[in-house]
Parts: C-alpha cells; sequence; structure tokens
C-alpha cells in the first residue's frame, strides 16, 4: 500500500505526535511491507488559498503554481493518507491547513446533499483514498479539547477514516518518561497490525490508546513544576 504522511508538526522528525506516527508505521509493516512518504508541511512552499475558486470550475487549476501541484499528485498517487499533527488552538497548524485549503482543485463546484449535508462532488478519482488522523496534544486529557479538530477532520473526510488522538504527547520526547511511553508505543503498534489487518481498530484498543499515560493531575504537576 502506497502510504503518504502528512507531518503536520513544524519540528518535524522531531515531532512528539510523529512518535505514534511511526509506531502505527511499524505495526502496519509487520503486517505488510509498505511505500511510506512523508511530507513535512513546513518545509513546503504552499501559498495560501485565494478564495477565487478558478480550480474548482471545468475541471480548472490553481491559479498558484508552487509545491503544492506536487502533493497533490502525490495524494492521489497515494492509499492511504496520514494527517499527523500537534494539536494548536484546538485545530491543525496553519501549514497544515494550508495544504488541506489547497485540496480545493480536487472537487468541483457541484454540490451534492449526503444525508442532511451537502459536499462537494470530486472533480478528481481519490475514491479510493482512506484516511487516517493522528493527533498529539500537550494538555492532560482529550476533553474540551480535541473536538474541533476530530469535527472537522470527519466532515472534511466522511468516509473510511480512523482518528487517534493521543493527550499529554510531549512525553513521547522526554527519555524520562520512557517507562510509560514505551508501552503505550507498543500498543499504538498493535493497533497498526490490527488497522492492516482488518482496516479498524478495534474500541477497547481505541480507547487504551487515546487515554491519558500518567494521572491528569500528576502531569499537570510535573508541567508546572518545569515552568518557573
Ligand atoms: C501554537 C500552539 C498551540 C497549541 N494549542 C494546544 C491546544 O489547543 N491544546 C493542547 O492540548 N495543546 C496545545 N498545544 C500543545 C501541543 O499540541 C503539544 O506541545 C504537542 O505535543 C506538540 O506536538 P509536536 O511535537 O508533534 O509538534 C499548542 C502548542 C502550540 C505551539
Amino acid at each position: 500500500m502506497k502510504i503518504l504522511v502528512l507531518n503536520g508538526s513544524p519540528k518535524k522528525d522531531n515531532s512528539d505526535t510523529m512518535h505514534i506516527t511511526r509506531a502505527f508505521l511499524e505495526g502496519m509493516n509487520e503486517v505488510a511491507e509498505n511505500e511510506i512518504k512523508t511530507i513535512n508541511a513546513i518545509d513546503k512552499h504552499i501559498e495560501y488559498c485565494s478564495g477565487c475558486f478558478a480550480c474548482m470550475r471545468n475541471g480548472g487549476e490553481c491559479i498558484h503554481h508552487d509545491d503544492m501541484c506536487g502533493v497533490l499528485e502525490e495524494i492521489l498517487d497515494s492509499d492511504l493518507l496520514i494527517w499527523s499533527y500537534p494539536l494548536y488552538c484546538y485545530g491543525m497548524p496553519a501549514p497544515l491547513k494550508a495544504l488541506l485549503d489547497r485540496t480545493l482543485p480536487l472537487s468541483s463546484m457541484a454540490m451534492q446533499k449526503v444525508g442532511d449535508r451537502y459536499e462537494h462532488v470530486g472533480q478528481r478519482d481519490f475514491t479510493r483514498l482512506r484516511y487516517v488522523m493522528i493527533c498529539g496534544c500537550g494538555f492532560p486529557n482529550s476533553k474540551h479539547n480535541f473536538e474541533p479538530a476530530v469535527a472537522q477532520f470527519k466532515l472534511c473526510f466522511p468516509n473510511d477514516h480512523t482518528i487517534i488522538t493521543v493527550p499529554e504527547s510531549p512525553m513521547f520526547n522526554a527519555p524520562e518518561a520512557s517507562v510509560v511511553t514505551a508501552p503505550r508505543l507498543e500498543r499504538i503498534k498493535e493497533a497498526g497490525r490490527q488497522f492492516a489487518q482488518s482496516g479498524v481498530v478495534s474500541d477497547d484498543l481505541m480507547t487504551e490508546i487515546t487515554s491519558p499515560m500518567i494521572p491528569e493531575d500528576q502531569y499537570a504537576e510535573i508541567v508546572n513544576g518545569t515552568v518557573n
């Protein structure tokens, strides 16, 4: 399978979230070897969408001729997109949001009603694509935190999506926390294996991998202790 990782962390390989993503991919690769490419959104020259809709009319092209042309080709050449990013202000970091906005040429201006909502009709064929969101965050729990990002992802990619949100993710980059992060990464690897085998992660395992690694108050205390 061709997997494209869209890394939204400006920290690139040093991203806390990429620890989760790499473990998930490792698990997937244990089931069957995949062809994996990673794009660091921060490295790409991607102009903001101008909102002219030229790209959505008659198979049109974007007015910006920048790195997004290549990114779109990579997307269309993939079977699975993994959106790996840290939660920034309850959403995705700006460079990745700019990339998401610029996927507009894949859709046409035509709208269709699906259930009780509208969506644009595709003007390129990306129906085989599946989507995974892997999102880390700095707060100790997920409540009143990940909801906007999760809602956005589900609306953008209503079909074939899997969503993994992990709180306390700066711990993945703290070697002294390996006593809790190493077993967690093993469980995330198992999630990757399950996903590769069946296309889903079981509810029990999902609950396990998205829960805080240490008690919320303890995490907050540790963070607060390093602030001053
Ligand atoms: C601009 C900015 C906004 C952030 N907003 C949130 C937030 O809304 N909720 C949260 O829990 N953490 C927030 N964080 C913390 C990051 O999500 C956290 O540090 C994460 O582990 C960074 O992941 P990365 O290393 O993959 O980039 C924010 C960090 C930054 C720099």
